[in-house]
């Protein structure tokens, strides 16, 4: 089943058209990785498809449901349900310094899903649980490392029980021995069938985690397919010497 449908979306900012008549589609469960040159447009794609932007053209449906049809939103009561079913983690954690773990990962369940204080505090409890962190319920994100804090906004994305995680660049502000944690998080997310759409400049993590690949250059995808293929044997020049540069 398709969860995710774009088909022939753009984007500019002032002169400069950033996505290209962009068209792709993600399976149920499947786990997604984008890769590309800085400046390609791979957070501008994920924010066009988050509802953070809005494209000017091209049709989006999440999770079954139009977000927008030949350039045209839906209403907001259905955009909001929309919204509701996609999880975004950022490069940068986004969490909020002076809330604790614990209620980093409440405050949205509350606010957001209306859960009753203590549905939404046993959740982050059992999500906590789950990302090992159980002992950092009490701390506050300036108390925890790189990993732990990329770790709670998972937890936090996963408390709202998403339909879909994007990821922009998970692993890039952490250390590479944190990187495992993360890539465990991923996989273990992966075995329960979560879909995952995740921007990364990591190849060895892209190849380690993902089904499929894309590689977007200049606004558009170049080149597409299973992860070890488009990694190990490119069939594109383009897709070689930016593979080739990255591990130099
Ligand atoms: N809000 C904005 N206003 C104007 N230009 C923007 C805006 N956001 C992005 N851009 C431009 O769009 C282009 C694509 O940016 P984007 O952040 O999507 O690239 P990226 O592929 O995610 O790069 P990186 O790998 O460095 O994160 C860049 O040229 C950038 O300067
Ligand atoms: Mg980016």
């Amino acid at each position: 089943m398709e969860i995710i449908t774009v088909k022939g979306i753009s984007k500019s900012f002032g002169p400069l058209q950033v996505l290209k008549d962009i068209s792709f589609t993600v399976n149920q469960g499947e786990v997604v990785a984008i890769l590309g040159p800085s400046g390609s447009g791979k957070s501008t794609l994920l924010r066009c498809i988050t509802h953070l932007e809005l494209v000017e053209g091209g049709s989006i449906s999440l999770t079954g449901r139009d977000m927008v049809k030949d350039g045209v939103y839906v209403q907001a009561e259905q955009l909001r349900e929309i919204c509701l079913k996609v999880g975004l983690v950022f490069q940068n954690f986004n969490l909020f310094p002076h809330f604790s773990v614990l209620r980093n990962i409440t405050e949205a369940q509350v606010h957001v899903l209306r859960r009753d204080r203590k549905t939404a505090a046993d959740r982050a409890a059992a999500l906590l649980e789950k990302m090992g962190l159980s002992d950092k319920a009490a701390s506050y994100p300036g108390e925890l490392s790189g990993g732990q804090q990329q770790r709670v906004s998972i937890a936090r994305a996963l408390a709202l029980d998403p339909e879909v995680l994007f990821f922009d660049e998970p692993t890039s502000a952490l250390d590479p021995e944190l990187t495992g944690d993360i890539l465990k998080v991923i996989r273990s997310l992966a075995a329960e069938k979560m879909t995952m759409v995740i921007v990364t400049h990591e190849i060895p993590f892209a190849r380690e985690v993902a089904d499929r690949v894309l590689f977007m250059d200049g606004g558009a995808f170049i080149e597409e397919g299973p992860a070890a293929e488009v990694i190990d044997n490119p069939r594109l020049d383009r897709t070689r010497s930016f593979l080739a540069r990255l591990n130099r």
